[in-house]
């Protein structure tokens, strides 16, 4: 028996060392119960990236009700397509257009909270620095030459990236940098939640469950002792 663990053990090893290989050593608060963070991730999601990305599997009236928002406010500071809040998030732009615009047509948004998880998603918002080379006049350590543009620069500010890799501000952006850092966070919230919007719920379903059982197990004691009063 202890030989089959070691084997699924030792098996498991390198996919874990892969699997976490990418991550970045960065720390991000993820905490869906944030509602007011999520709201303001919400926010700059559709103002700052929902242009170009869809966000395709998730439904605008979702976010509202999961969000606590009313379709009314949905509609007024999030939809900008013209698209119905009962509308799946998806942008005007097609796939072509985007390639022939970008060189590489920006992906949907829905699952990439779990396909880059949200570490590479915080570091990757924070890591866009100046670079001539590029047509956009920067690039990305995390994804090299990407073909997205720093579409948060005015608020971030630009960076410069040095020979050993370390990033510096070099023109001051909108925001400060904790300003900045909570805005990267309350985003990748938002992200990670329409990846998996069920998970909201599933923590107080399961809170539920286990005050169920122990209500249960209450009940099944005192019907035990009933039971068995006359036998002892
Ligand atoms: C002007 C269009 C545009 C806007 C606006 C934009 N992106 Fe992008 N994005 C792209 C393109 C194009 C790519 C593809 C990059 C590549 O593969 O080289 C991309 C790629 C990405 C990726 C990498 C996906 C992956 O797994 O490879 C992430 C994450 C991302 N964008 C997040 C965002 C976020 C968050 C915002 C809003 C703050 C945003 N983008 C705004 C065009 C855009």
């Amino acid at each position: 028996m202890r030989s089959i663990i070691r084997t699924v053990l030792l098996l498991m090893t390198p996919m874990m060392a892969s699997a976490s290989g990418d991550v970045p050593d960065v720390h991000v608060e993820v905490d869906l119960a944030n509602i007011a963070g999520l709201q303001r991730g919400a926010q700059t999601f559709f103002n700052y990236c929902a242009s170009c990305h869809s966000a395709k599997y998730q439904r605008y009236s979702r976010v509202a009700e999961d969000l606590e928002l009313t379709y009314d406010q949905v509609a007024a500071n999030m939809v900008f397509t013209g698209a119905k809040v009962t509308d799946h998030v998806v942008v005007a732009m097609t796939p072509e257009d985007g390639e022939r615009w970008f060189g590489q047509a920006p992906p949907d948004l829905t699952l990439v909270g779990r396909s880059r998880g949200p570490e590479w998603l915080y570091a990757y918002l924070k890591s866009y620095h100046t670079d001539t080379s590029r047509p956009w006049g920067v690039n990305n350590p995390l994804l090299p030459g990407t073909a997205m543009p720093a579409v948060l620069a005015s608020l971030q500010g630009e960076q410069e990236i040095d020979a050993d890799g370390h990033l510096h501000l070099v023109t001051e952006g909108s925001l400060n940098e904790a300003e900045y850092d909570r805005l990267v966070t309350d985003l990748v919230n938002f992200l990670v939640y329409i990846g998996e919007p069920a998970k909201m719920v599933r923590g107080s379903i399961g809170v539920k469950v286990i005050m169920f059982l122990m209500l249960f197990t209450f009940l099944a004691y005192l019907l035990k002792r009933e039971f068995w009063k006359d036998v002892h």
